[in-house]
């Protein structure tokens, strides 16, 4: 009798990300003697600075491997509030930044916080997968808000206030965005921050791509009148020090929603790993030189990337100004974008990610992501090129 030996149907509402299933295929042809270019992983091809590294081993030699405290160290904590507040124009308490192993588990403590059977929440489409994915498993009703290629992959705003019921618990934005580079504009929050007051739903800010901006300045909605006792910040050290196998990522909540989050910690994770901790605080107290130096050279490759896209036939792409992903149409060549996708790999060398992965929205694109040296991208363009030439 193995009648109650599979999973609970809630399990099923989980989605992948694409980016690790394709980035398993192409080491798969990778072993079998293919040579691939790797335009499918969004995490930066530097190395974490060395001066991060010397931390975390200092913190590890110094004996500093035990549990921490849940919410973070606070030095750190201290350390996040000062820089996410100084990088924004606001000030932050410490006592309500939460670390945690990546941004990623603040995406389902927010919205298992904030929603449920019978609740909506909006989110990006095309957007990061995980929204969806959560969204789905906690029982509330994805509302997906389309972003418009002509419009730099920003929403309309009708379309926006067309989506909000009395039913709307959280809204999820996500500036610079993944997959489309695309960046919301202030006059694009406070549609959303008005709504947000008018109708008492919160907001869950994923801003782990701040940094890599490359045209205007940030803006959060955090800042907006109204806005700081509803929005979730979320933001990591991920991308900004290329520190995605640290697994260190912090969110910034208000008050009544705090200890929702450190339960949420404590039933999981009980704390994030302590000599990553260390090293993260030297990443934001010691020098930034590195983190400027990355994005110039991302601003290099997407101007590479984007120009030679373009150049490309039944491919078109809009300059994203932001994060570090071309999003280029390709309804031109006449395939879906799984197919090409696919086919690309397979048959070019080329690993991508179906624009559909991100959400019905993203059907007819590809995600490039341009974390990989200028040659490689060259590399790249010249197997598209050819293989667009002959498909
Ligand atoms: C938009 C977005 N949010 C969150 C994350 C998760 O980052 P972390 O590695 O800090 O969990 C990613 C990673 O790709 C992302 O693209």
């Amino acid at each position: 009798m193995l009648r109650a030996m599979h999973p609970h149907p809630r399990t099923r509402r989980l989605e992948t990300e694409s980016a690790f299933r394709v980035l398993a295929r192409a080491q798969e042809l990778e072993r079998s003697g293919k040579d691939i270019v790797h335009l499918e992983i969004g995490q930066p091809d530097f190395a974490t600075p060395t001066p991060i590294c010397e931390a975390a081993s200092r913190a590890l030699r110094e004996g500093k491997t035990g549990y921490g405290p849940t919410p973070g160290l606070p030095a750190l904590r201290e350390a996040i509030a000062e820089d996410a507040g100084g990088r924004r124009g606001v000030h932050f308490d410490p006592k309500t930044v939460l670390v945690m192993p990546g941004a990623k588990p603040a995406i389902f403590y927010s919205v298992h916080t904030l929603a449920g059977e019978g609740d909506e929440v909006i989110y990006p489409d095309p957007g990061f997968p995980m929204y969806r994915s959560v969204i789905a498993h906690s029982g509330a009703m994805p509302v997906p808000l389309r972003l418009r290629e002509e419009k730099g992959f920003r929403f309309d705003p009708d379309e926006f206030r067309g989506l909000v019921t009395p039913r709307t618990r959280l809204v999820i934005l996500n500036s610079p965005q993944n997959p489309t580079g695309g960046v919301l504009l202030e006059e694009d929050l406070k549609v959303i921050a008005a709504e947000a007051v008018r109708n008492d739903f919160a907001v869950l800010s994923d801003e782990v791509y701040l940094n890599f901006l490359y045209e205007g300045t940030h803006h959060s909605i955090v800042k907006l009148p109204g806005m700081a006792e509803r929005t979730i910040l979320l933001d990591g050290f991920s991308k900004t020090y290329s520190m995605t196998g640290w697994r260190l990522g912090y969110a910034i909540v208000p008050p009544q929603f705090f200890e929702s989050f450190e339960l949420y910690n404590v039933n999981l994770i009980s704390c994030a790993a302590t000599f990553s901790q260390y090293g993260a605080l030297e990443a934001i107290r010691g020098s930034q030189g590195c983190v400027s130096t990355m994005v110039e050279e991302f601003r290099r490759r997407r101007d590479f990337i984007v120009a030679e896209l373009n150049r490309l036939p039944g491919v078109r792409c809009v300059t994203p100004a932001g994060a570090f992903y071309a999003f280029p149409n390709v309804t031109g060549t006449g395939m879906t974008s799984s197919v090409l996708a696919q086919r690309l790999l397979d048959e070019a060398g080329v690993a991508t990610l179906p624009g559909n992965s991100f959400g019905q929205g993203g059907e007819g694109f590809l995600r490039l992501s341009y974390a990989n040296s200028l040659e490689n991208l060259a590399k790249a363009i010249e197997r598209l090129r050819r293989f667009l030439a002959e498909p």
